[in-house]
């Protein structure tokens, strides 16, 4: 039987309705409710906001939520909003599962479905991305500063590894080596279970990167190849802008050198042979290029990037920012040459800090502006899908975000970024906006063809280790292997026995002088109880989990000696106790 919300109040219309709330439990902003149409069967809404208040007359509270219409499904498949409104003073249930998946359109986890996280507020429903659409169209991941993009796509990269889609990545940070190795941050153990997920170190990952003194845990040095550039590559890569009597002899000394194979190197020694006084700024300039010590005459083979099962992670920790620009530019257009050709496989090539490489007019320039507006503007065509990801989409081209079909949108408070968002999407509505300000960590916001609407999505932990935050991840060790976690289990296997903490406590009780410590101790016994309960059925899940394992992933998990979830509320219950006592004294 499904669980009653409340019914119908008021005003009906066929997109929006208030219900009187009678079970305030199910009745949170955010949950997914369904309510039964005369011409059309169950439809599925979901709460929007709650409000409390006073009902003079009645002398009674009355909570009040107000529903959005999501749909429902017609004959064809098609989501709809019914035509006319729904009966005054219908009741309004919890809905299940099914519908919920059905009308959002989160079916897809088939296999090339990428687990990225749960429904918020439906943790049992897991939200799933579609792999070929990633690489046919296109994604962007826009959020603050420290809202949990790099994350995100760490979730991403894990999924499409598993998947065995070829990824490039390029990271200016070097946060994305540790996909190499798996979670062991003792503070992410309870999450594992809750989400279904175990922890992995992904082995099929290879780290590139042009400066291994830097990025020591690196698979393989990157070089571009300086073989056969035209005239036109080495304008677009020069640091120095060429006057048009350089920019001709360049064509003209590179026409003469076109018969055999040449390089950087051996175009200046061409040079050095003119007699014009133009080839001087021309010769300083590609010097300056080759005093990068990036090139070599072959470069790193682009099949070795690009490769079935492989994500390569061009790690450009160290590199200064013009340099940057000139692999990221030459790479994408060789990658994207290459793919045209079909001489590499169909795969992700993913941008972080993308405001840096496909900037906004005005904003800045940026040699890869060009050939990362190419990209995502044709790249569906080759099948290389483009991901980009920065802090500040109002300083990201349009033309390049605008093309992006699936949006992850973590926290974002700056308005000219919000305004920047709102016009790439195509449902964009004031509602949304303030969504978006007030995200918490970890909980994204995505759009994307496949749903019916946006979704709000728990991102999940990440099954390798996160490389966003050393610092933080240094810390949460420290604080979690102290002493006080280690007392925590005897907590919970005595709640509700008269020794312990609860006898303490109900000692207490007895003893206590006040009207208002019997009720705060009665109040916490009771609390403690349910959250007993709800340890009981954690634990419960965990084991049903753990029941799924292979004989490998328990090892590891023993190996990190990962508890098991009731841990995690009995912590919850020791700190209220802690609270409590404090207050006590
Ligand atoms: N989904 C998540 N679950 C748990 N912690 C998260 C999540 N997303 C982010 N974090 C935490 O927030 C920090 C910042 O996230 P990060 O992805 O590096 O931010 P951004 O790339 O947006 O600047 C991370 O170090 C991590 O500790
Ligand atoms: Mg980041």
């Amino acid at each position: 039987m499904p669980e009653v919300v409340g019914f119908v109040h008021g005003e009906v219309k066929s997109t929006s309705f208030d219900i009187i709330v009678e079970n305030k439990e199910l009745a949170e902003s955010g949950t997914y409710v369904k309510i039964h149409h005369e011409m059309y069967g169950w439809v599925l809404g979901q709460i929007s906001f709650v409000r409390r208040y006073w009902d003079d007359k009645r002398g009674i509270e009355r909570i009040i939520a107000s529903v959005r219409v999501i749909g429902f499904k017609d004959a064809e498949g098609l989501v709809r909003l019914p035509k006319t409104p729904f009966k005054p003073e219908e009741r309004v249930f919890k809905a299940n599962q099914t519908l919920v998946r059905s009308i959002l359109g989160l079916d897809s986890s088939g296999a090339a479905g990428l687990y990225i996280g749960t429904l918020e507020g439906e943790e049992d429903i897991k939200v799933y991305l579609d792999a070929n659409k990633l690489i046919q169209k296109h994604l962007s991941v826009l959020a603050k500063t420290g809202a949990g993009k790099s994350y995100t796509v760490g979730v991403l990269l894990e999924e499409l590894a598993d998947k065995e889609v070829p990824c490039v990545v390029i990271d200016p940070h070097g946060e994305y080596y540790t996909l190499k190795i798996a979670n062991d941050n003792p503070g992410d153990f309870d999450k594992f279970a809750r989400f279904q997920v175990v922890p992995k170190a992904f082995l099929n990952v290879t780290e590139f990167t042009p400066n291994k003194s830097v990025n020591p845990t690196a698979d393989v040095e990157f070089k571009l190849s300086d073989k056969n550039l035209d005239a036109r590559e080495i304008l677009d890569i020069l640091p120095t802008k060429m006057t048009s009597g350089q920019e001709a002899l360049l064509y003209q000394v590179i026409n003469e050198l076109k018969s055999g194979d040449y390089t950087l190197e051996y175009i200046i020694q061409q040079l050095q042979l003119s007699e014009t006084n133009a080839k001087w700024g021309l010769i300083a300039s590609i010097q300056s290029l080759l005093d990068n010590n990036i090139f070599s005459t072959e470069g790193t083979k682009l099949e070795e990037i690009v490769k079935k099962g492989q994500t390569s992670i061009v790690n450009l920790k160290g590199i200064k920012p013009e340099l940057q620009e000139l692999i990221v530019s030459k790479l994408s257009n060789d990658l994207f040459e290459a793919r045209k050709q079909n001489k590499i496989p169909a795969f992700f090539f993913l941008v972080e800090e993308a405001h840096r490489f496909c900037p906004e007019r005005g904003v800045g320039q940026a040699m890869s502006l060009g050939i990362l507006r190419t990209i995502a503007a044709e790249g569906r065509k080759f099948g290389m899908g483009l991901g980009i990801v920065s802090q500040r989409p109002a300083k990201v081209d349009k033309n390049v975000l605008s093309q992006a079909n699936t949006q992850i949108i973590l926290k974002v408070t700056n308005p000219n970024d919000i305004t920047a968002i709102s016009k790439s999407l195509e449902n964009f509505t004031p509602e949304l906006e303030e969504v978006m300000k007030n995200l918490p960590l970890g909980t994204a916001l995505i759009t994307s063809e496949n749903l019916e609407r946006p979704v709000l999505t728990k991102i999940r932990v990440r099954r390798s280790k996160h490389g966003g935050a050393a610092v933080d991840l240094i810390k949460t060790r420290e604080s979690s292997g102290g002493a006080p976690r280690q007392r925590i289990p005897m907590l919970g296997t005595k709640i509700d026995s008269n020794s312990g903490v609860v006898g303490m406590l109900k000692k207490r009780l007895v003893g206590t002088d006040t009207e208002r410590r019997q009720d705060t101790a009665r109040e916490k016994v009771h609390e403690i109880v349910e959250q007993k309960e709800q340890a009981a059925e954690e634990q419960k899940k965990a084991d049903e989990w753990k029941e799924n394992l292979t004989p490998d992933e328990i090892d590891f998990l023993e190996e990190h000696k990962v508890p098991g979830l009731g841990k995690r509320i009995r912590g919850k219950i020791w700190n209220g106790f802690k609270g409590f006592f404090v207050e006590d004294e």
